[in-house]
C-alpha cells in the first residue's frame, strides 16, 4: 500500500468511527431532543482540547451474530481535555451504537481513563446514555460494570466524579452514577431506573410511565438520586463546567480561587430586617445566602429535594465554600430524614475536597411523628451529626434565629468542632421552644395566666444568644448586616487549619 493510501485509509477509519451508529440513528437521537456523544463532549470542554483515546476499539463478542456487527469505538467516546484550562477525563456513551450499552471492550475504555484520572489527579466526567449491560455479552458485560463500580468506589474522595444522565439509563448504567459525587439529569429526555416500567408491571402489577418512574424531576424531587436538572443537553454541559469551578482537581489540592471583584467589606442593610420580629414567621434563608456571597452567585445543589435544608456552592472573597442552611420558609426549617441525608452527603463531599463549610442555622428541631421514627430518623439524623463532627475543613456557623435541641448540636455547633460560631441578636438557643418547654416543666400545674408568664420568662432567659455566648459556645454576636465580612474574616483566619483524626481504617457512619 502506498503512503497516501495508508493515510487515506486512516482518514476513512477516523470518519467511520466518528459516525457512530450511522445517519439514521443520529437523526433519531436528535429527534428525541438529545445530542450525540461527540456533540456533548464538544459543548463540555474548552474548544480544541479533546484528545480521544481508543477510537478504533471494537467489541470481541461472537454470539448472536455480533462478530458481523462491529462499530469502531464500540459505543463509548473516551479521552481527556480541559475545562477552564484544567485537565479533566471524560467518557460519553454513544446511544447510536448498540444503545450505548456496556461491552467488555468499551468498559475497558472507561476503565483506562478512570485509571489515568486517578494517577494524574483529575476529575472524571461520565456522560451516560445507555441501555445498561450489553445483553449479547452476558457475564462479560457484568464484569465490565463491576470493574467500573470498583473504581468508582476506590477513587471516591480522591478525585471528583460527576455523572450526567442524558438518555434512558437502565440497570448497570445507573449504579455507576450512583456512586459518583453528583448526578445531573435533563428534563424530559433522561431517565434512570434499575428495572423499567415493563418489568415493574410484570412483577408488581404497578403501571407507571417512564417519566414518573425515573424522569429527571422524579429523581430531583422525590428520590433524591439526582442533584441537578437541566433544560437540555447543552445547558447540562454548562452546569458541569460551573460545578467544577468550585471543586479542586483532587483531594490534595485546594479549591480554585477566583479573583474577587465584590467588596469583601460590603455591609448589607437589607439583612438587618430579613429575620422577622415574630419568631414563628417564616423567611427565605436564600435571601441571606445570596446577599452575602460573592456577586450574589449561589450554585444550589439538589434545589428540589428536601427543601427544608439548602446546600450548595458559592465563593466568599474569591474562595469556594460549601453552604449548608436550614430553610425556615419550608416546614419551618425542621430536620427530617431526607434533609439529614441530603446535608450529610454534601458535608462529606466538601470535607473530602477541602472546601470550607459555612452553616446557617434556623432550626426548630427534628420533625416529630411516627413516619419519621419508623423511617429511622434516629440513624438518618445521626448521619448529619456524624458528617459535621468528622469534617476537618474550616467550619463557620451563623445562627440567625432558632437553634433548638439536638438540632442545635447537629448544625455545626462549637461542640462538634466548628471553628467560628456567630449568632445574630435574634438567635434563640435552648433545649426547646418556650411553649413546649413550659408545658413540660409545669405540665398541668399552672393556669393559663401563669403559663403565659412562664413562657415570657423562658423567652427572656433562654430565647436569646446570650446564655450560649456567656458560656463561650458562641464566639461573637454580630449584626446581620456584617455577615459577609465576618464570614470572610473567619475564612481567612481558618485558612491554614490543619486537623487530623485519630488513625483508623474508616469510621462507621450510620448508613
Ligand atoms: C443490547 C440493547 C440493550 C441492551 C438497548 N439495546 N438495550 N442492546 N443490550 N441491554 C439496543 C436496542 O436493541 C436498539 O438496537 C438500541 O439499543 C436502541 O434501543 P431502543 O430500544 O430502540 O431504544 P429506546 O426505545 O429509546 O429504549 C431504550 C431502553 C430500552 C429504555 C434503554 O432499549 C431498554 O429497555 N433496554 C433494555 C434495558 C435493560 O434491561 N438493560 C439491562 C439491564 S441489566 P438497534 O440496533 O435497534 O438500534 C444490567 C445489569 C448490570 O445492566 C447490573 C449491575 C448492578
Amino acid at each position: 500500500m502506498r503512503l497516501e493510501d495508508k493515510f487515506k485509509q486512516f482518514e476513512e477509519r477516523n470518519k467511520l468511527a466518528e459516525y457512530g451508529g450511522g445517519k439514521e440513528r443520529i437523526e433519531r437521537q436528535h429527534k428525541a431532543g438529545r445530542k450525540t456523544s461527540r456533540e456533548r463532549i464538544k459543548d463540555l470542554l474548552d474548544p480544541e482540547t479533546f484528545v480521544e483515546v481508543d477510537k478504533f476499539v471494537t467489541h470481541r463478542a461472537t454470539d448472536f451474530g455480533m462478530e458481523k456487527n462491529k462499530i469502531l469505538g464500540d459505543g463509548v467516546v473516551a479521552g481527556y481535555g480541559k475545562i477552564d484550562g484544567r485537565l479533566v477525563y471524560v467518557f460519553a456513551q454513544d446511544f447510536t451504537v448498540f444503545g450505548g450499552t456496556l461491552s467488555r471492550a468499551n468498559a475497558d475504555k472507561i476503565i483506562k481513563i478512570m485509571d489515568l484520572a486517578l494517577k494524574m489527579g483529575a476529575p472524571v466526567i461520565g456522560l451516560n446514555d445507555s441501555g445498561g449491560a450489553r445483553i449479547q455479552e452476558g457475564v462479560e458485560s457484568l464484569a465490565g460494570y463491576a470493574d467500573i463500580f470498583y473504581r468508582n468506589t476506590i477513587v471516591s474522595g480522591v478525585i471528583p466524579q460527576i455523572s450526567a444522565v442524558l438518555g434512558p439509563c437502565a440497570g448497570g448504567a445507573v449504579y455507576s452514577p450512583a456512586i459518583t459525587d453528583f448526578i445531573l439529569m435533563v428534563k424530559n429526555t433522561s431517565y434512570m431506573f434499575v428495572t423499567g416500567p415493563e418489568v415493574i408491571k410484570t412483577v408488581t402489577h404497578e403501571e407507571v410511565t417512564m417519566e414518573d418512574l425515573g424522569g429527571a424531576m422524579t429523581h430531583n424531587s422525590k428520590s433524591g438520586v439526582a442533584h441537578f436538572i437541566a433544560e437540555d443537553d447543552e445547558i447540562a454541559m454548562m452546569m458541569i463546567r460551573e460545578l467544577l469551578s468550585f471543586i479542586p482537581s483532587n483531594n490534595m489540592e485546594d479549591p480554585p480561587i477566583k479573583p474577587c471583584t465584590d467588596d469583601i467589606n460590603r455591609e448589607d442593610e437589607s439583612l438587618q430586617t430579613v429575620v422577622p420580629d415574630d419568631p414563628n414567621k417564616p423567611y427565605d434563608m436564600k435571601e441571606i445566602i445570596t446577599t452575602v456571597v460573592d456577586e450574589n452567585n449561589f450554585f444550589e445543589v439538589m434545589p428540589y429535594f428536601a427543601q427544608n435544608i439548602i446546600i450548595g456552592f458559592a465563593r466568599m472573597g474569591g474562595r469556594p465554600v460549601g453552604i449548608v442552611a436550614n430553610q425556615p420558609a419550608i416546614l419551618a426549617g425542621v430536620l427530617d430524614i431526607n434533609s439529614a441525608i441530603k446535608g450529610a452527603r454534601f458535608v462529606r463531599f466538601c470535607d473530602a475536597f477541602n472546601i470550607p463549610l459555612v452553616t446557617f442555622v434556623d432550626v426548630p428541631g427534628f420533625l416529630p411523628g411516627t413516619a419519621q421514627e419508623f423511617g429511622g430518623i434516629i440513624k438518618h439524623g445521626a448521619k448529619l451529626l456524624y458528617a459535621f463532627a468528622e469534617a476537618t475543613v474550616p467550619k463557620i456557623t451563623i445562627i440567625t434565629r432558632k437553634a433548638y435541641g439536638g438540632a442545635y448540636d447537629v448544625m455545626s455547633s462549637k461542640h462538634i468542632g466548628a471553628d467560628v460560631n456567630f449568632a445574630y441578636p435574634t438567635a434563640e438557643i435552648a433545649v426547646m421552644g418556650p411553649e413546649g418547654a413550659v408545658n413540660i416543666i409545669f405540665r398541668d400545674k399552672l393556669n393559663e395566666k401563669d403559663k403565659k408568664q412562664a413562657v415570657e420568662e423562658y423567652k427572656r432567659t433562654f430565647a436569646s444568644p446570650y446564655k450560649a455566648a456567656a458560656l463561650g459556645y458562641i464566639d461573637e454576636i454580630i449584626y446581620p448586616k456584617q455577615t459577609r465580612y465576618k464570614i470572610i474574616q473567619a475564612l481567612d483566619m481558618t485558612q491554614n487549619k490543619a486537623q487530623s483524626l485519630p488513625p483508623k481504617k474508616h469510621g462507621n457512619i450510620p448508613l
